[in-house]
């Protein structure tokens, strides 16, 4: 049976027999995992990574025998670690489930050690805690890696130096920011390989754990009525689009270091069209994958200042609401100019997509929340009907919709006849609507991935070309817009963004959708 997080594909055709191991229910004795949260006082633990981790336990995806340790320097005991995750936990998998009990068995499985990041005796102290607990087992150790970038290298140190399995594998997770463009990525790399080879290093770009994400390769590869049109022969323009209709509340201080391209095109939206734009991949193999997505960002051309527009979110007060402006963030320094909203069109030179935008827009206290790729088709040549569409052609054009979030869907916009004695034509959704269609919950991006670390799974983690090509294609922008030091176009919190977007938008004949 499919729990919904078992990648049954994947198994059946034997790209990953690991996954086939744990779905099948079978249980190895002889090994345990270890999980350490290092960073397990801070925010995307709470909100992310403990939950994520319960929610695998609750789906009986984690194996039999695994520890979870917290580990930062804040002064917490085993029991205040497990008050503050409880408190996180939720049964929303299947409420009548015995979920309490489920949280009880949870939590006795979580500890707790206080340590120094830097430090090789904190981690030698955890690693023996570690060992109390893993017994004579084959111990294969997961370190998380849930802090600030500033120290990724020294904990890779100090946790490779002090706290390696003796005898399993040590794997470790690491959240992006990758750097801030190409130097200080290559730096990033430098250091952790250091320490830590290739395959040990899991770059989370989580982006690529949502479901809809995950399935575009199967709607492209595994449908006949796509794959044929997916070229500049039949789509006019591509639109990658993230918004927000939340600012950076509370996390201000590391937004303006960063700035939009860098916190979500750079990864998020370019990951995305990496995966869109691809040449077929030999196979589902995790290096034959990474191989087409590296292959596409190189096709690509580095990002031109003229094809992006910046913007940056004020305050003002509608209905007796006051909303605040970027600049109000008492994190943020007074005169930033930090972009929280950004749109480019981006082009890809090869035989494939010659010639097509491909739009990506990303910001933040916009209108609404959404995250969607719609692909916009070309004219029909020569279309019979097209008098009942007037002047306005592109009324005419079918549109796919791919919407990753919320309320997941893949709708595609067709013509259609009224029903009745006349000739009218209406444009109508097929519409793959996930929620009436699927009955159980979609998991987080955070499962998926953390199980795939823990089953050794890379096709889903940025390997280290793929991420230098990313920031070879966005670190000359980066570098001009704050040499010129190009100001933001200001919009108001919770509008559609700044006008200069569809004005870009209107260059190539784009309109957003
Ligand atoms: P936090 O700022 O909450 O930091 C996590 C923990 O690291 C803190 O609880 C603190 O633990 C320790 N820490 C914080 N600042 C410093 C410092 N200057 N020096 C040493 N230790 C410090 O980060 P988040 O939990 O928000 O994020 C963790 C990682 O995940 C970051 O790389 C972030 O960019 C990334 N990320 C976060 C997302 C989110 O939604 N929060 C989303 C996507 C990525 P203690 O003081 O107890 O040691
Ligand atoms: C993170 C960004 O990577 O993704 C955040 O740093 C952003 O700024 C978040 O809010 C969005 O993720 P999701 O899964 O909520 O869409």
């Amino acid at each position: 049976t499919n729990n919904g997080l078992s990648k049954t594909a994947a198994s059946t055709n034997g790209a990953s027999p690991k996954s086939a191991h744990v779905n099948s229910g079978s249980v190895d004795t002889e090994t345990t995992v270890s999980i350490t949260v290092v960073g397990a006082s801070g925010d995307l633990a709470k909100k992310k990574i403990f939950p994520a981790l319960f929610a695998l336990y609750y789906e009986g995806c984690l194996p039999k025998h695994f520890t979870i340790f917290g580990f930062a320097r804040s002064k917490m005991t085993d029991e205040s670690l497990r008050e503050m995750i409880s408190g996180t936990l939720t049964c929303r998998i299947d409420q009548s489930e015995n979920c309490g009990e489920k949280q009880e068995e949870f939590l006795k499985r979580c500890f707790y050690h206080a340590g120094q990041y830097s430090s090789e005796e904190s981690f030698g102290q955890l690693s023996d805690k570690l060992r109390k607990q893993e017994g004579s087992r084959v111990a294969n150790r997961l370190f998380y890696l849930s802090i600030p970038p500033n120290i990724f290298v020294d904990v890779a140190r100090s946790s490779s130096l002090a706290a390696s399995s003796a005898n399993g594998w040590t794997r470790v997770i690491v959240e992006k920011p990758f750097g801030r463009d190409s130097e200080s990525s290559a730096e990033l790399t430098r250091g952790l390989k250091t320490y830590l080879k290739e395959d040990q290093i899991y770059r989370i770009d989580h982006y690529l754990g949502k479901e809809l994400v995950e399935n575009l390769s199967v709607l492209r590869f595994s449908n006949l009525v796509f794959e044929p049109l997916w070229s500049r022969q039949y789509i006019r323009n591509v639109q990658l689009i993230f918004s927000e209709d939340f600012g950076t509340e509370g996390r201000g201080g590391y937004f303006d270091n960063y700035g939009i391209i860098r916190d979500i095109m750079q990864n998020h939206l370019l990951q995305i069209l990496a995966l869109f734009a691809m040449e077929p991949p030999v196979s589902l193999d995790a290096e034959d994958i990474r191989n087409e997505k590296v292959k596409v960002l190189r096709s690509m051309r580095v990002l031109d200042v003229d094809n992006v527009v910046v913007g940056q979110y004020k305050g003002h007060t509608r209905g007796g609401v006051k909303y605040p402006a970027y600049l109000d963030d008492k994190t943020v320094p007074k005169n930033s100019i930090t972009p929280t909203f950004a749109a480019a069109a981006v082009f890809i030179d090869n035989a494939r997509w010659d010639g097509v935008p491909f739009l990506m827009k990303a910001g933040k206290a916009l209108h609404k929340k959404r995250a969607e790729i719609r692909v916009q088709f070309r004219h029909v040549p020569g279309n019979l009907y097209k008098r009942s569409f007037g002047t306005d052609l592109d009324l005419a054009t079918n549109e796919l919709v791919i919407r990753v979030q919320p309320d997941e869907a893949i709708y595609l916009k067709i013509n259609n006849k009224v029903p009745g004695l006349g000739m009218r034509l209406d444009r109508s959704n097929l519409n793959l609507h996930y929620a009436d269609r699927y009955d159980r919950e979609i998991p987080d991006a955070y499962e998926r991935l953390l199980l795939d670390a823990i089953e050794g799974e890379r096709r889903l983690f940025i390997r280290s070309d793929e991420l230098d090509a990313a920031w070879a294609l966005f670190t000359p922008l980066l570098n001009e817009l704050e040499k010129r030091k190009i100001s933001p176009e200001l919009y108001p919190y919770g509008s559609r963004g700044p006008v200069g977007a569809h004005y870009l938008a209107a260059k190539y004949n784009v309109r957003w959708g």
